[in-house]
């Protein structure tokens, strides 16, 4: 674990709150897997398919995958028997690549920054790796995914471990259990990167 981030992935640290980062996924979209998995040896979407596999033990559940990029985290969950997952991302390219593996019922195109189309209440669970970070998913983006799950849903979340601390999402999610939107299960720590020292945050939650 001593290699260093370097070219697509390396960018990604040049970006910051505000930054949008669609341009470059789709950019990448053609690359990203073999980059990801080949090069620095990636498992944040194994790692957040086992805990929803295992956090939500019925496979008829409609999930949604946010941030789905290429389609690898609906591989896992379709490896751990899930059939209808959806899957939301703000790059139109990765999700040209996850239309492609032919797994996701429906793929929809929008910010998570924002309020998207999609209806309140409407998964029974929702999985997220990868995807928050600065230009990426801001920590508010938890109230937007919060929205789309019904009351009893899992909500599953992997991201880096350095926006975690930075940004304070241990407070903010404390916040929103507080305020009663979930109960918060585990908060484990756990590398994501084969090549790299990447310490990322494993989330699972249920809503309420
Ligand atoms: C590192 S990739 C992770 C993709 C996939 N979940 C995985 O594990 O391989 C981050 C993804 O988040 C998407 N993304 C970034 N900002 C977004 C936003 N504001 N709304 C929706 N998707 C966003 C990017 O387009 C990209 O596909």
């Amino acid at each position: 674990m001593t290699g260093k981030p370097s070219g697509m992935l390396s960018k990604l640290a040049d970006f910051g709150h505000g930054d949008t980062t669609s341009a470059h996924y789709d950019a990448w979209a053609e690359q990203y897997d073999a980059d990801l998995l080949g090069e620095f040896g990636y498992s944040g979407h194994v790692i957040a398919a086992a805990a929803m596999a295992e956090a939500c033990q019925d496979r008829r559940a409609a999930l949604i995958d946010v941030g789905c990029g290429t389609g690898l985290v609906g591989v896992e969950l379709a490896k751990h028997g899930f059939q209808t997952i959806d899957g939301i991302d703000i790059a139109p390219e990765m999700l040209a690549k996850s239309r492609e593996r032919g797994i996701y019922r429906g793929l929809f195109e929008g910010d998570l920054n924002a309020t998207t189309s999609i209806a309140d209440a409407v998964y029974d669970a929702a999985v997220c790796a990868g995807s928050f970070a600065p230009g990426h998913l801001a920590p508010l983006a938890l109230r937007e995914i919060i929205r789309m799950v019904r009351p009893g849903g899992v909500i599953v979340v992997f991201m880096n471990g350095a926006p975690f601390v930075a940004d304070d999402y241990a407070g903010f999610i404390k916040r929103l259990a507080d305020e009663g939107l979930w109960r918060v299960g585990r908060i484990e720590a756990m590398n994501y990167m084969s090549a790299l020292d990447r310490p990322g945050r494993l989330i699972v939650t249920e809503r309420r």
